[in-house]
């Protein structure tokens, strides 16, 4: 079946019908039934096969792989911050995306709407973005952690080690140009460091073939407003990258 050609409507009512016929055949393991195992990480194979067919149109695969991604970790329960969250918040904006920023994890506000940065750094991340001649819709949004930690403490490593998987296959179905890491979390988690953001930031790095520049994180920005200016220093190298075609 060419899932990559196909109306929103009917890619949407396959992919529902795909998650009912799992939910069946994990019941029908739960009954003894052993013919397939269905684990949480399994990756569809739709959008990998038909990628290397349909090598016209891998963008349409890409956003593809990212909803079943998203219908997948719907009802993630892998660790705690499960079970207290409103909304898991999975990540927003273009699929497509050349440019991918990522943050921390999802606040108070993030948790009530299940949008990433939407409260005051959120509002911060918008100018930022403005300021670049960006929008949201050019760009796609996404965290390292997906639930919200309780009273925004720091995120726990195994809470990282878990949720990171779900970020790498993001990052894998959109294959930007460019990521922006928003702060320490990202920095160290996407780079594997444990070097310092004030060292990271103004450098470009790797990941997985991808630029990816360091930066400082909106959050810190409102708390020490003087970091702007390293930020729009980053960001500038980032859009003559952008504008590069690099
Ligand atoms: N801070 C983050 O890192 N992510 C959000 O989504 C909101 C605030
Ligand atoms: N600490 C962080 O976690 N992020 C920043 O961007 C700066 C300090």
């Amino acid at each position: 079946m060419d899932f990559c050609n196909m109306p929103d409507k009917l890619y949407h009512e396959s992919i529902e019908l795909i998650s009912q016929g799992r939910a069946v055949l994990e019941d029908l393991q739960d009954w003894g039934f052993e013919t397939w195992s269905p684990a949480a990480e399994v990756e569809l194979p739709i959008c990998s096969a038909a990628q290397s067919v349909a090598a016209s149109s891998p963008a349409t695969c890409r956003s593809e792989t990212l909803a079943e991604l998203a219908l997948r970790i719907k009802d993630c329960g892998l660790c705690p911050l499960g079970e207290q969250r409103q909304n898991l918040v999975f990540g927003v904006g273009n699929p497509r995306a050349e440019l991918v920023l990522v943050g921390e994890a999802p606040g108070r506000e993030e948790d009530k709407k299940g949008v990433p940065f939407v409260g005051e750094a959120g509002r911060l991340l918008d100018r930022i973005l403005f300021a670049m001649g960006l929008s949201r819709q050019d760009v796609y949004i996404c965290n390292v952690i997906k639930c919200r930690p309780p009273s925004n403490r720091d995120p726990q490593p195994e809470e990282i080690a878990t949720c990171e998987a779900f970020l790498k296959s993001q990052l894998a179905a959109i294959r930007p140009r460019i990521i922006i890491a928003l702060g320490r979390f990202a920095a160290q988690t996407l780079l594997q460091t444990k070097k310092p953001i004030g060292r990271l930031r103004g450098h470009w790095q790797t990941y997985q073939g991808i630029a990816l520049m360091p930066t400082f994180h909106p959050a810190y920005l409102l708390r020490n407003p003087a970091g702007k200016r390293d930020v729009w220093e980053d960001m500038k190298l980032v859009m003559q990258r952008l504008k590069s075609g690099e």
